[in-house]
């Protein structure tokens, strides 16, 4: 059976699940549990300077659901913990004491200066905790009062900050990043430069999910008005698996390790944000809406996909799909595909044909009895009618072979590669052919 266990920056865990800083790792209580539920490691919630913050108290959620009530996207109003820092660090002694083989990460957020980072790191330390993550990422409240987001969108607040880290504690230290910025490159980058062992990503996107039309005020609505909050769940995987795989196939970064966050609900999205060069992923959103044994089905769910890829440890998986991550100008030109209709497991529905001859290249035939067939002729291999077909595998794109003629280019199909860089439309390409 593979070997799950992982070793990110130092921190060992049996699996390469850990908890994300948030309300399931608030405390005590549930992060024990989550521990007896099979979790690798947390990172425990935010830890502040005292006093506490206060939270609203009324609604902190809005939500994006799909057609059968699942739950895709979450935005939240929360803040960092709102308990003592005491409290939080006698919790986190106890907790790591008890399960000394599994990572406990702690998320700090002080304010942007030397002496609160220099005075909170020792006491962090003392606990026994095996690493810190700085919290550059929370998009509201917060950010307001310069620290989370605020720091996280400054280059340069990323570096300054985490070499103060690095000067006042030996513990591993992990810079969460924020997605609400053009280029995660860039923070990536200065918090590389400023000496940080990792980084993570991402942190909750800017949002606001919805809007009361009853009393025009967006939700959650607390009396009568609402603030953006911090999106994420499964509807923010894909630009999170973006961001991870922009860093780790940046020459710059090489080797920086990442730890993988956003919207991971099961084995295939750890595998999806490994493979992109994640060492390992971070779950919120998940645990909150299906409780903390949902990592069962993801750690039996990874252990038998690299069972059957004959993958032995985690390490043959991290980045393996980073070699295959290229720039739009690099694709193969010469690759040719066409849609094929299983007319067997065609229903008929018509939204193949209405989506191909409304809005892409009317390759589509629709006869008097409603068969459904593909025009190669026209087919640009776009491959909309796949994705707007409801039923699974019932449109395939078939790659041509060589030696077979395109019927809408009648162009012979070659195995030689070719892309934009050399094609005689580009006039880059044909600048450097004079
Ligand atoms: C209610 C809530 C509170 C959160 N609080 C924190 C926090 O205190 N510190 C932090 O770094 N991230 C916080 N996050 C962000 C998560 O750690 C994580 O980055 C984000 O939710 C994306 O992961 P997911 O899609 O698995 O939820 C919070 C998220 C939620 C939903
Ligand atoms: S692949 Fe695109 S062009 Fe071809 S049939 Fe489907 S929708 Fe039409
Ligand atoms: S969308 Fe799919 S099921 Fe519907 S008609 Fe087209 S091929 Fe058939």
């Amino acid at each position: 059976m593979a070997d799950l266990t992982t070793d990110f920056v130092g921190i060992k865990s049996p699996n390469p699940f850990w908890l994300a800083s948030a309300p399931p790792t608030d405390k005590e209580y549930n992060v024990r549990r989550a521990f007896e539920a099979g979790w690798g490691g947390v990172v425990w919630k935010t830890l502040g300077e005292d006093p506490p913050i206060v939270n609203v108290n009324g609604p902190r959620y809005g939500a994006i659901w799909g057609a059968d009530r699942r739950l895709l996207g979450l935005n939240n109003i929360e803040l960092i913990t709102d308990r003592p820092l005491e409290v939080n660090l006698r919790e986190i002694k106890a907790v790591k004491r008890d399960y000394p083989d599994r990572a406990v990460v702690v998320s700090l957020m002080v304010p942007c200066e030397e002496e609160a980072w220099k005075k909170i790191l020792p006491l962090v330390e003392e606990t026994g905790a095996d690493g810190v993550e700085l919290n550059f990422g929370c998009p509201h409240g917060m950010s307001e009062r310069g620290m989370g987001s605020a720091v996280g969108q400054v280059p340069e607040y990323i570096e300054m900050v985490t070499r103060w880290v690095k000067q006042y504690t030996r513990m591993p230290c992990i810079v969460k990043l924020t997605p609400n910025i053009t280029d995660v490159r860039k923070p990536a980058a200065a918090a590389h430069a400023g000496g940080a062992d990792a980084v993570s990503l991402i942190n909750t996107i800017n949002s606001i999910t919805g809007v009361d039309l009853d009393i025009f005020a967006p939700e959650p609505t607390i009396d009568g008005k609402g603030a953006h909050g911090g999106y994420c769940g499964p509807a923010v995987k894909p630009i999170a698996l973006n961001m991870v795989a922009e860093i780790a196939r940046s020459p710059e970064m090489r080797g920086l390790p990442i730890s993988g966050i956003g919207g991971v609900t099961t084995w295939k999205d750890a595998a999806e944000f490994m493979v992109l060069g994640a060492g390992n992923v971070q779950v919120c959103t998940a645990a909150m809406t299906y409780g903390f044994k949902v990592v069962q089905e993801m750690i039996s769910g990874l252990s038998q996909f690299m069972d059957e890829k004959g993958l032995t440890d985690t390490s043959e998986l991290i980045g393996r799909a980073v070699p295959n991550i290229s720039d739009w100008q690099h694709l193969n030109l010469n690759y040719v595909t066409k849609a094929e209709i299983d007319q067997d497991l065609c229903i008929s529905c018509g939204r193949c044909y209405a989506a191909c001859e409304d809005t892409s290249h009317q390759a589509i035939a629709m006869s008097d009895d409603r068969v459904f067939t593909v025009k190669d002729e026209e087919c640009v291999a776009c491959n909309l009618c796949v994705v707007v077909c409801p039923v699974e595998d019932c449109i395939t794109m078939v790659e041509m072979q060589p030696g077979q003629t395109d019927p809408r280019t009648e162009r012979e199909v070659v195995k030689e590669y070719a892309n934009w860089t050399t094609h005689p439309n580009n006039p880059g390409a044909v600048k450097a052919a004079e």
